[in-house]
Protein backbone atom coordinates (compact mmCIF):
# COMPACT_ATOMS: atom_id res chain seq x y z
CA UNK A 1 0.00 0.00 0.00
CA UNK A 2 1.04 3.72 -0.39
CA UNK A 3 1.52 5.99 2.27
CA UNK A 4 0.25 9.30 1.45
CA UNK A 5 1.95 12.44 3.27
CA UNK A 6 -0.45 14.68 3.92
CA UNK A 7 -0.36 18.37 5.02
CA UNK A 8 -1.88 19.76 8.27
CA UNK A 9 -3.81 21.92 5.66
CA UNK A 10 -5.28 19.04 3.94
CA UNK A 11 -7.65 18.22 5.86
CA UNK A 12 -10.32 17.33 3.03
CA UNK A 13 -7.92 14.71 1.82
CA UNK A 14 -7.53 13.01 5.36
CA UNK A 15 -11.48 13.01 6.00
CA UNK A 16 -12.29 11.55 2.36
CA UNK A 17 -9.49 8.50 3.71
CA UNK A 18 -11.34 8.69 7.18
CA UNK A 19 -14.87 7.92 5.25
CA UNK A 20 -13.55 5.67 2.66
CA UNK A 21 -12.51 3.08 6.02
CA UNK A 22 -9.19 4.03 5.31
CA UNK A 23 -6.71 4.97 8.70
CA UNK A 24 -4.34 7.48 8.53
CA UNK A 25 -1.80 8.77 11.14
CA UNK A 26 -2.68 12.34 12.53
CA UNK A 27 -0.65 14.57 15.20
CA UNK A 28 -1.85 15.33 18.44
CA UNK A 29 -0.35 17.73 21.15
CA UNK A 30 0.54 14.48 23.29
CA UNK A 31 2.05 11.54 20.64
CA UNK A 32 1.10 10.87 16.84
CA UNK A 33 -1.92 8.78 16.71
CA UNK A 34 -3.28 6.04 14.09
CA UNK A 35 -6.91 7.37 13.18
CA UNK A 36 -9.92 5.43 11.94
CA UNK A 37 -13.65 5.71 12.36
CA UNK A 38 -14.60 4.75 15.63
CA UNK A 39 -18.12 2.99 14.30
CA UNK A 40 -16.37 1.23 11.18
CA UNK A 41 -15.48 -2.30 12.36
CA UNK A 42 -13.44 -2.32 8.51
CA UNK A 43 -11.34 0.55 9.43
CA UNK A 44 -10.65 -0.70 13.14
CA UNK A 45 -9.04 -3.71 11.87
CA UNK A 46 -6.64 -2.03 9.87
CA UNK A 47 -5.30 -0.34 13.01
CA UNK A 48 -5.18 -3.34 14.98
CA UNK A 49 -3.71 -5.16 11.73
CA UNK A 50 -1.13 -1.93 11.11
CA UNK A 51 0.35 -1.78 14.63
CA UNK A 52 0.06 -5.40 15.25
CA UNK A 53 -2.09 -4.61 18.16
CA UNK A 54 -3.33 -7.29 20.11
CA UNK A 55 -6.86 -7.61 19.73
CA UNK A 56 -7.65 -7.17 23.63
CA UNK A 57 -6.40 -3.79 24.11
CA UNK A 58 -9.04 -1.22 23.69
CA UNK A 59 -8.54 2.08 21.56
CA UNK A 60 -9.19 4.95 22.63
CA UNK A 61 -12.15 7.53 20.38
CA UNK A 62 -10.57 11.02 19.92
CA UNK A 63 -14.05 13.44 20.08
CA UNK A 64 -14.42 17.26 19.04
CA UNK A 65 -17.28 18.46 21.48
CA UNK A 66 -18.89 17.00 24.69
CA UNK A 67 -21.80 16.57 22.58
CA UNK A 68 -19.62 13.72 20.64
CA UNK A 69 -18.45 12.37 24.09
CA UNK A 70 -22.22 11.98 24.96
CA UNK A 71 -23.03 9.98 21.89
CA UNK A 72 -20.33 7.38 22.81
CA UNK A 73 -21.33 7.29 26.27
CA UNK A 74 -23.77 6.03 28.38
CA UNK A 75 -23.20 8.56 30.68
CA UNK A 76 -21.12 11.01 31.78
CA UNK A 77 -21.45 11.35 35.77
CA UNK A 78 -20.43 14.78 37.41
CA UNK A 79 -17.06 14.08 38.07
CA UNK A 80 -16.45 13.39 34.48
CA UNK A 81 -18.07 16.53 33.06
CA UNK A 82 -16.29 18.94 35.60
CA UNK A 83 -12.76 17.34 34.16
CA UNK A 84 -14.00 17.95 30.93
CA UNK A 85 -14.71 21.21 31.73
CA UNK A 86 -10.93 21.56 33.30
CA UNK A 87 -8.71 19.39 30.90
CA UNK A 88 -10.51 18.94 27.32
CA UNK A 89 -9.34 19.80 24.89
CA UNK A 90 -6.15 18.25 26.29
CA UNK A 91 -4.09 14.98 27.42
CA UNK A 92 -7.12 13.32 29.53
CA UNK A 93 -8.60 10.58 28.42
CA UNK A 94 -11.96 9.51 30.30
CA UNK A 95 -13.14 6.14 30.88
CA UNK A 96 -17.05 6.13 31.30
CA UNK A 97 -19.21 3.45 30.60
CA UNK A 98 -19.80 2.77 26.73
CA UNK A 99 -23.39 2.94 25.30
CA UNK A 100 -22.27 0.36 22.75
CA UNK A 101 -22.48 2.99 19.31
CA UNK A 102 -18.77 2.75 18.22
CA UNK A 103 -17.43 -0.86 17.42
CA UNK A 104 -17.05 -3.43 19.62
CA UNK A 105 -13.65 -3.48 18.39
CA UNK A 106 -12.43 -0.42 19.43
CA UNK A 107 -13.63 -1.17 23.28
CA UNK A 108 -12.32 -4.73 22.57
CA UNK A 109 -15.77 -6.08 24.28
CA UNK A 110 -15.27 -3.97 27.52
CA UNK A 111 -18.64 -2.18 28.23
CA UNK A 112 -16.14 0.86 28.94
CA UNK A 113 -15.23 3.28 26.46
CA UNK A 114 -12.10 5.72 26.82
CA UNK A 115 -12.95 8.99 25.62
CA UNK A 116 -10.47 12.11 24.84
CA UNK A 117 -10.65 15.88 23.16
CA UNK A 118 -6.92 16.40 21.65
CA UNK A 119 -5.50 19.54 21.73
CA UNK A 120 -4.10 20.01 18.58
CA UNK A 121 -6.19 22.29 15.72
CA UNK A 122 -5.69 19.46 12.78
CA UNK A 123 -6.73 16.74 14.63
CA UNK A 124 -9.79 18.75 16.06
CA UNK A 125 -10.54 19.85 12.16
CA UNK A 126 -10.15 16.42 10.81
CA UNK A 127 -12.85 15.02 13.69
CA UNK A 128 -15.56 18.12 13.25
CA UNK A 129 -14.95 17.91 9.30
CA UNK A 130 -15.66 14.63 9.12
CA UNK A 131 -18.31 14.72 12.03
CA UNK A 132 -16.55 10.98 12.98
CA UNK A 133 -15.39 9.91 16.41
CA UNK A 134 -12.05 8.23 15.18
CA UNK A 135 -10.60 5.99 17.43
CA UNK A 136 -6.47 6.26 17.42
CA UNK A 137 -4.31 4.57 19.56
CA UNK A 138 -0.69 6.03 19.22
CA UNK A 139 0.81 5.44 15.40
CA UNK A 140 3.83 2.97 16.65
CA UNK A 141 4.19 -0.58 15.71
CA UNK A 142 3.16 -2.52 18.95
CA UNK A 143 6.25 -2.95 21.25
CA UNK A 144 7.76 0.22 20.01
CA UNK A 145 8.24 3.94 21.19
CA UNK A 146 5.05 6.37 20.60
CA UNK A 147 6.29 8.44 17.82
CA UNK A 148 6.41 12.08 18.48
CA UNK A 149 6.90 13.09 14.67
CA UNK A 150 6.11 12.03 11.17
CA UNK A 151 9.23 10.91 10.67
CA UNK A 152 8.97 8.18 13.28
CA UNK A 153 5.45 7.17 12.25
CA UNK A 154 7.11 6.56 8.40
CA UNK A 155 9.74 4.15 9.66
CA UNK A 156 7.08 2.04 11.67
CA UNK A 157 3.92 2.00 9.72
CA UNK A 158 5.17 2.97 5.88
CA UNK A 159 3.58 0.80 3.39
CA UNK A 160 0.86 -0.27 6.12
CA UNK A 161 -1.28 2.60 6.08
CA UNK A 162 -3.04 5.15 3.51
CA UNK A 163 -1.59 8.37 4.98
CA UNK A 164 0.15 10.04 7.57
CA UNK A 165 -0.52 13.89 8.34
CA UNK A 166 3.00 15.44 9.50
CA UNK A 167 2.09 18.38 11.87
CA UNK A 168 5.55 18.10 13.12
CA UNK A 169 7.15 17.22 16.53
CA UNK A 170 4.68 16.98 19.00
CA UNK A 171 4.32 19.31 22.24
CA UNK A 172 4.38 16.66 25.24
CA UNK A 173 5.76 14.08 24.06
CA UNK A 174 3.94 11.37 26.41
CA UNK A 175 0.68 9.65 25.96
CA UNK A 176 -2.25 11.40 27.25
CA UNK A 177 -3.50 10.26 31.41
CA UNK A 178 -5.95 7.78 31.28
CA UNK A 179 -8.65 7.85 34.22
CA UNK A 180 -11.33 5.28 34.99
CA UNK A 181 -14.75 6.91 35.72
CA UNK A 182 -16.88 4.38 36.32
CA UNK A 183 -14.74 3.55 39.27
CA UNK A 184 -14.89 5.26 42.62
CA UNK A 185 -13.16 7.17 42.93
CA UNK A 186 -11.71 7.69 39.54
CA UNK A 187 -8.16 5.83 39.49
CA UNK A 188 -5.79 6.64 37.38
CA UNK A 189 -4.87 3.91 35.24
CA UNK A 190 -1.73 5.64 32.90
CA UNK A 191 0.41 8.52 34.35
CA UNK A 192 0.53 11.15 31.47
CA UNK A 193 0.44 14.56 30.34
CA UNK A 194 -2.18 15.73 32.90
CA UNK A 195 -0.67 15.36 36.33
CA UNK A 196 -2.37 13.73 39.38
CA UNK A 197 -1.71 16.65 41.43
CA UNK A 198 -3.47 18.95 38.76
CA UNK A 199 -6.54 16.53 38.40
CA UNK A 200 -6.73 16.42 42.30
CA UNK A 201 -6.89 20.33 42.27
CA UNK A 202 -10.61 19.81 40.46
CA UNK A 203 -11.80 16.57 41.99
CA UNK A 204 -10.05 15.86 44.96
CA UNK A 205 -8.49 12.72 45.53
CA UNK A 206 -8.47 10.07 43.02
CA UNK A 207 -6.15 6.62 43.05
CA UNK A 208 -3.50 5.10 41.30
CA UNK A 209 -3.99 1.78 39.57
CA UNK A 210 -2.07 -0.50 41.92
CA UNK A 211 -0.11 -1.62 39.13
CA UNK A 212 1.68 1.74 38.56
CA UNK A 213 3.46 1.10 42.00
CA UNK A 214 3.45 -2.58 42.25
CA UNK A 215 4.00 -4.37 39.35
CA UNK A 216 2.93 -7.77 40.21
CA UNK A 217 -0.59 -6.21 40.61
CA UNK A 218 -3.09 -6.60 37.47
CA UNK A 219 -3.31 -4.06 35.39
CA UNK A 220 -6.85 -2.48 34.98
CA UNK A 221 -5.98 -1.09 31.41
CA UNK A 222 -5.34 -3.57 29.60
CA UNK A 223 -2.50 -1.86 27.46
CA UNK A 224 -0.46 -1.54 30.83
CA UNK A 225 0.44 -5.21 30.66
CA UNK A 226 2.05 -5.32 27.19
CA UNK A 227 5.55 -4.90 26.83
CA UNK A 228 6.57 -0.99 26.10
CA UNK A 229 8.17 1.67 24.43
CA UNK A 230 11.39 -0.46 24.57
CA UNK A 231 14.40 -0.06 22.74
CA UNK A 232 16.12 -3.23 20.93
CA UNK A 233 19.39 -2.53 24.04
CA UNK A 234 18.29 -3.68 27.63
CA UNK A 235 17.49 -0.33 29.48
CA UNK A 236 17.97 -0.33 33.30
CA UNK A 237 17.36 1.96 36.03
CA UNK A 238 20.03 3.12 38.32
CA UNK A 239 19.22 4.25 41.59
CA UNK A 240 21.39 7.64 43.33
CA UNK A 241 22.67 10.22 41.54
CA UNK A 242 25.26 11.15 38.83
CA UNK A 243 28.71 9.55 40.01
CA UNK A 244 26.34 6.35 40.84
CA UNK A 245 25.14 6.31 37.55
CA UNK A 246 28.95 7.28 36.30
CA UNK A 247 30.52 3.78 37.95
CA UNK A 248 27.83 1.49 36.53
CA UNK A 249 28.48 2.79 32.99
CA UNK A 250 32.65 2.40 33.32
CA UNK A 251 32.11 -0.95 34.87
CA UNK A 252 30.07 -2.25 32.21
CA UNK A 253 32.89 -0.83 29.94
CA UNK A 254 35.87 -2.47 32.07
CA UNK A 255 33.64 -5.71 31.32
CA UNK A 256 33.65 -5.06 27.53
CA UNK A 257 30.42 -3.30 26.99
CA UNK A 258 29.10 -0.70 24.61
CA UNK A 259 27.44 1.31 26.97
CA UNK A 260 24.59 4.05 26.08
CA UNK A 261 23.68 6.74 29.07
CA UNK A 262 20.41 8.49 29.49
CA UNK A 263 20.82 12.29 31.40
CA UNK A 264 18.65 14.73 33.09
CA UNK A 265 20.79 17.53 31.82
CA UNK A 266 23.56 18.87 28.92
CA UNK A 267 26.54 17.49 30.73
CA UNK A 268 28.37 14.58 28.72
CA UNK A 269 29.42 10.88 30.63
CA UNK A 270 32.13 8.35 29.67
CA UNK A 271 29.46 6.01 28.09
CA UNK A 272 29.71 5.38 24.47
CA UNK A 273 26.74 7.09 23.73
CA UNK A 274 25.04 9.92 25.93
CA UNK A 275 21.63 11.77 25.26
CA UNK A 276 20.26 14.61 26.91
CA UNK A 277 16.52 14.77 28.29
CA UNK A 278 17.31 18.47 29.07
CA UNK A 279 16.75 20.39 31.66
CA UNK A 280 13.29 19.93 32.63
CA UNK A 281 10.95 17.55 33.24
CA UNK A 282 8.73 18.69 30.20
CA UNK A 283 11.54 18.49 28.08
CA UNK A 284 12.29 15.03 29.34
CA UNK A 285 8.57 14.34 28.04
CA UNK A 286 9.31 15.67 25.11
CA UNK A 287 12.43 14.29 24.06
CA UNK A 288 12.19 10.15 26.03
CA UNK A 289 11.15 8.46 22.93
CA UNK A 290 13.46 10.15 20.29
CA UNK A 291 15.96 9.09 22.56
CA UNK A 292 14.80 5.82 23.05
CA UNK A 293 14.52 5.43 19.07
CA UNK A 294 18.36 7.16 18.95
CA UNK A 295 19.85 4.28 20.97
CA UNK A 296 18.35 1.47 18.52
CA UNK A 297 20.47 3.48 15.53
CA UNK A 298 23.90 2.99 17.53
CA UNK A 299 25.79 0.41 18.67
CA UNK A 300 25.20 0.57 22.37
CA UNK A 301 24.35 -3.36 24.19
CA UNK A 302 22.97 -1.88 27.41
CA UNK A 303 21.41 1.74 28.24
CA UNK A 304 21.39 3.26 31.92
CA UNK A 305 19.69 5.99 33.02
CA UNK A 306 19.39 7.74 36.89
CA UNK A 307 16.05 6.40 38.69
CA UNK A 308 14.04 9.62 39.18
CA UNK A 309 11.24 10.33 42.10
CA UNK A 310 7.90 9.98 40.75
CA UNK A 311 5.80 12.85 40.96
CA UNK A 312 4.28 15.52 38.93
CA UNK A 313 5.09 15.57 35.45
CA UNK A 314 7.71 13.31 36.57
CA UNK A 315 5.55 10.65 37.31
CA UNK A 316 4.70 9.99 33.50
CA UNK A 317 8.57 9.95 32.70
CA UNK A 318 9.10 7.62 35.32
CA UNK A 319 6.35 5.19 34.51
CA UNK A 320 7.70 5.41 30.73
CA UNK A 321 11.22 4.80 31.65
CA UNK A 322 10.15 2.05 34.35
CA UNK A 323 8.32 0.25 31.77
CA UNK A 324 11.27 0.13 29.11
CA UNK A 325 13.50 -1.17 31.52
CA UNK A 326 11.17 -4.20 32.00
CA UNK A 327 11.04 -3.01 35.90
CA UNK A 328 15.25 -3.64 36.30
CA UNK A 329 16.49 -1.33 39.05
CA UNK A 330 20.09 -1.13 39.39
CA UNK A 331 21.22 -0.52 43.45
CA UNK A 332 24.98 0.29 43.45
O1 LIG B 1 -2.16 10.50 24.11
C1 LIG B 1 -2.77 9.47 23.81
O2 LIG B 1 -3.58 8.93 24.59
C2 LIG B 1 -2.52 8.89 22.41
C3 LIG B 1 -2.99 9.90 21.38
C4 LIG B 1 -2.92 9.37 19.97
O3 LIG B 1 -4.28 10.34 21.70
N1 LIG B 1 -3.19 7.62 22.27
C5 LIG B 1 -2.78 6.52 22.93
O4 LIG B 1 -3.55 5.40 22.66
O5 LIG B 1 -1.84 6.50 23.68
P1 LIG B 1 -3.08 3.93 23.07
O6 LIG B 1 -4.08 3.02 22.46
O7 LIG B 1 -1.68 3.72 22.67
O8 LIG B 1 -3.27 3.90 24.62
C6 LIG B 1 -4.57 3.91 25.18
C7 LIG B 1 -4.55 3.25 26.55
C8 LIG B 1 -4.18 1.80 26.49
O9 LIG B 1 -3.34 1.49 27.60
C9 LIG B 1 -5.54 1.08 26.64
O10 LIG B 1 -5.42 -0.20 27.20
C10 LIG B 1 -6.28 2.05 27.54
O11 LIG B 1 -5.88 3.34 27.12
N2 LIG B 1 -7.75 1.95 27.39
C11 LIG B 1 -8.48 2.25 26.30
N3 LIG B 1 -9.79 2.00 26.52
C12 LIG B 1 -9.88 1.54 27.77
C13 LIG B 1 -10.97 1.08 28.59
N4 LIG B 1 -12.23 1.05 28.15
N5 LIG B 1 -10.69 0.68 29.86
C14 LIG B 1 -9.41 0.69 30.32
N6 LIG B 1 -8.35 1.11 29.61
C15 LIG B 1 -8.57 1.51 28.34
MG1 LIG C 1 0.34 3.10 22.63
Amino acid sequence: METKWIKPTEVEEGVRLLKAGEVIAIPTETVYGLAGDATNDVAIKKIFEAKGRPSDNPLIVHVATVEQAEHFAQTIPPVARRLMEAFWPGALTIILPSNGRASSLVTAGLDSIGLRMPDHPAALDLIRTSGLGLAAPSANRSGRPSPTSARHVADDLTGRIAGIMDGGPTGIGVESTVIDCTAEPATILRPGGVTKEAIEAVIGPVILDANLSDETAAPRSPGMKYTHYAPSAPLYLVEGGREDLVRVVMARQEAGKRVGALVFDEATTPADVTLSLGTSMETAAQRLYEALRKFDETDVEEIYVNRIEPTGVALAVYNRLYKAAGGKVIRP
